[in-house]
């Protein structure tokens, strides 16, 4: 059972979805960000219009996060009242190669703090949400984290190139520590799916040095009702206002302790 207000926005993920799967993947023009290797694409721009038009009907009164419109951060105006922060497409990079997966990620926040995510991945029809309170679900079956400790555990990892060579060496000297303490290390370019992995227990602990609001404000609701954790990689909590590292873990890894990396092995965030 859906509450009214999740059903509309996963609907509105799934129309999402249908617009990323109706894109010519072959004639796909991309345009550059800022920074090394960052593009937006036409479907980019174009499921980001589509949400903001559908989400603000659904709640009027609603501000905007988003990582297309120009407004990447929380303002402080927004602590009062709800904000969606938006990431049309979760994981262009792979879009544009037709590399799997890409994911659209809707996350709600209520006077600054998180109260709903919705991810979808259309390629295969696997949509995660979660309401405050209300537990964490992959379609229709509620999802927990993994019991099993990080020594038997996937970890996942993100690296964005655009953030610089300092953060990147970083990312990788930290997956390395990883390596031998879990059973392997994966980075499927998508942040937003990479957390529901964990809420889902199919990997026990994702990093990324840094990451935007967008990337993890949905993630961030629907691993911690699947009963995980969330902080910076320093272990601090994390304000829900924009960019920060991010380390979401299993709740049985967070329970063991030992687990997060050297700060030695940080550089640049
Ligand atoms: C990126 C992806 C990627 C992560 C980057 C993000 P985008 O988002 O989530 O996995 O490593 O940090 O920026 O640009 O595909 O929306
Ligand atoms: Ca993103
Ligand atoms: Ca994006």
């Amino acid at each position: 059972m859906m509450t009214p207000l999740m059903q509309q926005i996963a609907e509105a993920a799934l129309e999402a979805g249908r617009i990323m799967k109706s894109a010519d993947q072959e004639h796909l023009s991309t345009i550059n960000k800022e920074g090394h290797a960052n593009f937006v694409t036409k479907y980019d721009m174009q499921v980001q219009r589509f949400l903001m038009e559908k989400l603000a009907a659904i709640l009027p009164e609603a501000h905007f996060v988003g990582e297309e419109n120009g407004q990447e951060v929380f303002l402080p105006e927004y602590k009062n009242g709800f904000t969606f922060v938006i990431d049309p497409i979760d994981g262009t990079t792979n879009f544009m190669k037709a590399y799997r997966p890409s994911v659209t990620s809707i996350g709600l926040l209520k006077d600054g703090e998180p109260y709903l995510g919705v991810i979808y991945n259309p390629y295969t029809d696997q949509l995660y949400r979660a309401e405050k309170g209300l537990g964490a679900f992959e379609n229709d079956r509620r999802i927990t984290t993994s019991p099993v400790p990080l020594s038997d555990s996937l970890v996942s990892m993100g690296t964005a190139p655009y953030y610089g060579p300092e953060i990147s060496r970083s990312a990788f000297e930290i997956g390395y520590w990883y390596l031998d303490k879990s059973i392997d290390i994966r980075r499927s370019g998508s942040a937003a799916n990479d957390i529901c992995m964990v809420a889902s227990g199919r990997t026990g602990l994702f990093f990324e040095p840094q990451l935007g609001l967008w990337d993890y404000a949905a993630g961030a609701v629907i691993l911690a009702e699947a009963g995980g954790q969330f902080c910076d990689m320093h272990g601090k909590p994390i304000p829900f206002t924009g960019k920060t590292s991010f380390l979401g873990v299993s709740g049985a890894i967070a329970g063991n302790g030992g687990y997060m990396p050297p700060e030695e092995l940080m550089h640049g965030f």
